[in-house]
């Protein structure tokens, strides 16, 4: 599989921590990042994973940048892409090229708070849990049929910075498994809907 980023890296890194068991059933054979300061390319550089750096800005399209990032996947003999805090919307032409065999992680219950500045949106709903989605991906940003969640509480006195945090920690824990499903086959799309075995 691939992970495509666009910054730090965590989610990345609890990816290749679980893809070291030896049961697991993914590889990550390449890491895409559409920044080149992105920290977490650093994360596969010490995990001695081929990295790339494909610059959005080079394309003048949505659709010329996604197919530069399909040539380099096709290139390393990709099945399975999973985006990790990769900051980009797709085209219709990727959504539809990768359906089924592309997974996005959305730091919030969806459908609630798709987009940007997701822990303040929960924060100013006045909503009393929040937590991870992990999607298959559409055209539509951060939606999509939901492969699994996990909830958190939102406490008194939260800021975006510590509810970030604690959705995080869960995170972690989700991707990979949800990945491992889908991997395994065990979780399939079918008709716009995740369908489990
Ligand atoms: C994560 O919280 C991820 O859920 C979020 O960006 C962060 C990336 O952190 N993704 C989105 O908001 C996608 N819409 P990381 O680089 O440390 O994995």
């Amino acid at each position: 599989m691939a992970v495509l980023i666009s910054g730090r890296g965590s989610n990345l890194q609890s990816l290749i921590d679980a893809a070291k068991a030896p049961d697991y059933p993914a590889q990550i054979a390449l890491v895409v990042s559409n920044k080149e300061n992105a920290a977490g390319l650093d994360v596969a550089r010490r995990a001695g994973i081929p990295a790339r750096v494909i610059p959005h800005g080079n394309f003048e399209s949505r659709e010329a940048f996604d197919r530069a990032i399909d040539a380099a996947l096709r290139d390393a003999r990709i099945d399975l892409v999973a985006e990790a805090g990769f900051m980009r919307i797709h085209s219709d032409w990727f959504a539809k090229t990768w359906e089924g065999k592309a997974l996005n992680i959305h730091p919030s219950l969806l459908p609630l708070f798709p987009g940007i500045r997701v822990h303040q949106q929960a924060l100013d709903a006045g909503v009393t849990e929040s937590g991870c989605t992990v999607h298959f991906i559409v055209a539509e940003l951060d939606s999509g049929p939901t492969i699994a969640q996990a909830a958190v509480p939102v406490l008194p006195g939260d800021t975006a910075e510590t509810l970030a945090a604690r959705i995080l920690v869960e995170e972690h824990k989700l991707y990979p498994a949800a990945l491992k499903l889908v991997a395994e086959g065990k979780v399939k799309l079918e008709n716009g809907r995740a369908v489990f075995a």
